[in-house]
Protein backbone atom coordinates (compact mmCIF):
# COMPACT_ATOMS: atom_id res chain seq x y z
CA UNK A 1 0.00 0.00 0.00
CA UNK A 2 1.63 3.34 -1.13
CA UNK A 3 1.17 6.13 1.28
CA UNK A 4 2.38 10.12 1.76
CA UNK A 5 3.40 11.37 4.87
CA UNK A 6 4.19 14.86 5.74
CA UNK A 7 5.53 16.02 8.62
CA UNK A 8 7.47 19.16 10.24
CA UNK A 9 10.44 19.25 12.65
CA UNK A 10 13.24 21.15 13.96
CA UNK A 11 16.64 21.24 13.54
CA UNK A 12 18.80 20.46 16.76
CA UNK A 13 20.98 23.38 15.80
CA UNK A 14 21.76 25.77 12.56
CA UNK A 15 22.46 23.35 10.00
CA UNK A 16 25.58 24.01 7.76
CA UNK A 17 25.19 23.08 4.37
CA UNK A 18 27.45 20.28 4.93
CA UNK A 19 25.43 19.05 7.53
CA UNK A 20 22.82 18.76 4.91
CA UNK A 21 24.65 17.35 2.32
CA UNK A 22 25.30 14.63 4.68
CA UNK A 23 21.58 14.04 5.71
CA UNK A 24 20.59 14.74 1.57
CA UNK A 25 23.27 12.37 0.92
CA UNK A 26 22.31 8.90 3.07
CA UNK A 27 18.70 10.31 2.44
CA UNK A 28 19.18 9.92 -1.41
CA UNK A 29 20.81 6.47 -1.10
CA UNK A 30 18.57 4.66 0.91
CA UNK A 31 15.44 5.81 -0.58
CA UNK A 32 16.53 4.86 -3.87
CA UNK A 33 17.31 1.25 -2.41
CA UNK A 34 13.80 1.03 -0.85
CA UNK A 35 12.01 2.90 -3.78
CA UNK A 36 11.04 6.42 -1.20
CA UNK A 37 10.20 9.28 -3.31
CA UNK A 38 9.85 12.59 -1.61
CA UNK A 39 10.78 16.56 -0.82
CA UNK A 40 12.60 17.77 2.10
CA UNK A 41 12.58 21.54 2.71
CA UNK A 42 14.11 23.57 5.33
CA UNK A 43 14.03 27.23 6.58
CA UNK A 44 15.93 28.34 9.18
CA UNK A 45 15.83 25.82 11.70
CA UNK A 46 12.36 24.44 10.41
CA UNK A 47 12.40 21.04 8.34
CA UNK A 48 9.06 20.21 6.27
CA UNK A 49 9.30 16.54 4.77
CA UNK A 50 7.42 14.39 2.05
CA UNK A 51 7.59 11.10 1.97
CA UNK A 52 6.21 8.57 -0.12
CA UNK A 53 6.49 4.95 -0.12
CA UNK A 54 5.05 1.69 0.48
CA UNK A 55 3.71 1.59 3.89
CA UNK A 56 6.02 -1.61 5.52
CA UNK A 57 9.07 0.79 4.27
CA UNK A 58 7.27 3.98 5.17
CA UNK A 59 6.92 3.15 8.70
CA UNK A 60 10.54 1.90 9.91
CA UNK A 61 11.77 4.56 8.01
CA UNK A 62 9.90 7.36 10.22
CA UNK A 63 10.78 5.49 13.50
CA UNK A 64 14.43 5.88 12.33
CA UNK A 65 13.85 9.29 11.60
CA UNK A 66 11.98 10.02 14.92
CA UNK A 67 14.90 8.60 16.95
CA UNK A 68 17.67 11.07 14.85
CA UNK A 69 19.37 13.63 17.42
CA UNK A 70 19.66 16.45 14.18
CA UNK A 71 16.02 17.08 14.84
CA UNK A 72 13.37 17.07 17.28
CA UNK A 73 9.73 18.45 18.29
CA UNK A 74 8.19 16.11 14.87
CA UNK A 75 4.91 16.51 13.95
CA UNK A 76 2.68 14.75 11.72
CA UNK A 77 0.87 16.75 9.58
CA UNK A 78 -0.64 13.74 7.43
CA UNK A 79 -0.07 10.67 6.43
CA UNK A 80 -2.43 8.82 3.81
CA UNK A 81 -2.60 6.45 1.45
CA UNK A 82 -1.95 7.61 -1.93
CA UNK A 83 -2.81 5.99 -5.55
CA UNK A 84 -0.06 8.01 -6.94
CA UNK A 85 3.50 9.83 -5.76
CA UNK A 86 3.42 13.35 -6.27
CA UNK A 87 7.18 13.41 -6.43
CA UNK A 88 7.60 9.84 -8.65
CA UNK A 89 11.07 11.19 -9.70
CA UNK A 90 13.04 12.17 -6.83
CA UNK A 91 14.66 10.12 -3.87
CA UNK A 92 14.06 13.08 -2.19
CA UNK A 93 14.17 16.69 -3.69
CA UNK A 94 15.32 19.81 -1.48
CA UNK A 95 14.73 23.01 -0.80
CA UNK A 96 16.51 25.59 1.23
CA UNK A 97 14.52 28.48 1.49
CA UNK A 98 17.23 30.73 2.76
CA UNK A 99 18.01 31.11 -1.03
CA UNK A 100 14.69 32.62 -1.75
CA UNK A 101 14.52 35.59 -0.03
CA UNK A 102 11.75 37.18 -1.60
CA UNK A 103 9.04 34.38 -0.73
CA UNK A 104 5.59 34.52 -0.01
CA UNK A 105 4.20 34.17 3.99
CA UNK A 106 3.15 30.44 3.98
CA UNK A 107 6.29 29.75 2.75
CA UNK A 108 7.76 30.93 6.40
CA UNK A 109 7.38 27.20 7.52
CA UNK A 110 8.64 28.48 11.41
CA UNK A 111 4.85 30.86 11.59
CA UNK A 112 2.78 27.91 9.98
CA UNK A 113 -0.45 26.78 12.13
CA UNK A 114 0.72 22.91 12.19
CA UNK A 115 -2.70 21.88 14.09
CA UNK A 116 -4.55 23.75 10.72
CA UNK A 117 -2.63 22.65 8.44
CA UNK A 118 -2.97 19.21 9.41
CA UNK A 119 -6.75 19.77 9.53
CA UNK A 120 -6.98 21.53 6.00
CA UNK A 121 -5.20 19.42 3.53
CA UNK A 122 -5.82 21.75 0.93
CA UNK A 123 -3.43 23.97 2.37
CA UNK A 124 -0.61 21.72 2.66
CA UNK A 125 -1.01 21.08 -1.05
CA UNK A 126 -0.84 24.71 -1.97
CA UNK A 127 2.02 24.97 0.23
CA UNK A 128 3.38 21.96 -1.77
CA UNK A 129 2.40 23.96 -4.52
CA UNK A 130 4.37 27.08 -4.33
CA UNK A 131 7.46 25.43 -3.10
CA UNK A 132 7.74 23.72 -6.62
CA UNK A 133 7.14 26.66 -8.41
CA UNK A 134 10.22 28.44 -6.57
CA UNK A 135 12.96 28.84 -9.08
C1 LIG B 1 15.36 16.09 8.42
C2 LIG B 1 15.86 14.73 8.13
C3 LIG B 1 15.38 14.04 7.02
C4 LIG B 1 15.83 12.75 6.73
N1 LIG B 1 15.32 12.09 5.65
C5 LIG B 1 15.70 10.82 5.41
C6 LIG B 1 15.16 10.10 4.31
O1 LIG B 1 14.35 10.58 3.51
N2 LIG B 1 15.58 8.82 4.12
C7 LIG B 1 16.50 8.24 4.93
O2 LIG B 1 16.83 7.07 4.71
N3 LIG B 1 17.03 8.89 5.96
C8 LIG B 1 16.67 10.17 6.22
N4 LIG B 1 17.22 10.85 7.27
C9 LIG B 1 18.32 10.22 8.03
C10 LIG B 1 17.82 9.18 8.99
O3 LIG B 1 17.33 9.79 10.16
C11 LIG B 1 18.98 8.24 9.35
O4 LIG B 1 20.05 8.99 9.87
C12 LIG B 1 19.51 7.51 8.15
O5 LIG B 1 18.45 6.93 7.40
C13 LIG B 1 20.45 6.39 8.61
O6 LIG B 1 21.06 5.91 7.46
P1 LIG B 1 22.08 4.68 7.57
O7 LIG B 1 21.31 3.59 8.28
O8 LIG B 1 22.39 4.38 6.14
O9 LIG B 1 23.25 5.21 8.33
C14 LIG B 1 16.80 12.15 7.57
C15 LIG B 1 17.29 12.86 8.68
C16 LIG B 1 16.83 14.12 8.97
C17 LIG B 1 17.38 14.85 10.15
Amino acid sequence: MLQQLIYMSVSAKELSSKDLEQILNASRRNNLEKNVTGLLVIKGKTFLQVLEGESQIIKPLFQKLKEDQRHHDISIISWDVIEKRDFPHWTMGFKNLATFPNHSELLDLSKLDISKLSTTPSLIHDLIQELLNLE
